[in-house]
């Protein structure tokens, strides 16, 4: 385990990190962090357990290379040429090691991968340090969704890229992944696949 104390010091490395299908034995873990992170109304267990068969989905984990301790997860829907980003969560004491620009990077590979164009998501309106990773990977606020959560009446913002698959976003997602993988000494294990 990266104790709180080590994680805001410690330079996490892509050496550490391996990501992965998201497995039925991770779903504990995911629950831990799942319940700090997303307020009274978050997803059950049920919801990644049926999560992972459906069929558009992909559910991902980030985990400790070493000890497999579950460090974050993702998942987005497939739908025929758009990338819709589902969840997205770090393990509180290891926010700010760039883990979560990481796991949006998968997903925008794997994307790229699958010929998709677009990525959307819902994002609570004051959820500003999500929002600003998306900013970051070229997304931008189209909509608004009133009173879309039920726990606190709060706004969804509508995020979308431009066309993923342009030369112009993946000549900035070049950059952006290029720099990750400076900070991070390389990409994790699984990173792509
Ligand atoms: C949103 C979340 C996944 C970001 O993960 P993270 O590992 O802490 O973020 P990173 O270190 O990868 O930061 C990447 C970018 O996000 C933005 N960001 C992250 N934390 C931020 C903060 N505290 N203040 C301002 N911007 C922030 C910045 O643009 C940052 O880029 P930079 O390092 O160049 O400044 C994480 O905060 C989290 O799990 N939050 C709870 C769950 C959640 O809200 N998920 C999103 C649902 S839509």
């Amino acid at each position: 385990m990266i104790s709180t104390s080590e994680s805001k010091q410690a330079k996490l490395q892509a050496v550490q990190l391996e990501i992965r299908r998201m497995r039925a034995q991770d779903v504990p873990a995911v629950m831990e962090i799942e319940a700090v992170s997303f307020g009274r109304h978050h997803w059950s267990d049920e919801s990644f357990y049926n999560e992972m068969n459906n069929h558009v989905g992909r559910y991902y984990s980030l985990v400790r290379s070493d000890t497999s301790e579950l460090l974050g997860y993702c998942g987005f829907w497939l739908i025929v040429d758009e990338a819709h980003i589902t969840t997205i969560a770090v393990r509180p004491e290891l926010r700010g090691n760039a883990l979560g620009e990481l796991m949006l990077l998968h997903i925008l590979d794997r994307s790229m991968a699958n010929s998709i164009h677009w990525g959307t998501l819902e994002v609570r309106a004051s959820n500003y340090n999500a929002q600003n990773l998306y900013y970051k990977y070229g997304f931008s606020t189209v909509g608004v969704r009133p009173r879309y959560y039920q726990d606190n009446q709060e706004d969804a913002l509508i995020m979308t890229t431009s066309d993923i698959g342009s030369d112009a976003y993946r000549a900035s997602y070049k950059n952006l992944k290029q720099s990750l993988q400076t900070r991070l000494d390389g990409l994790p294990k699984g990173f792509g696949t």
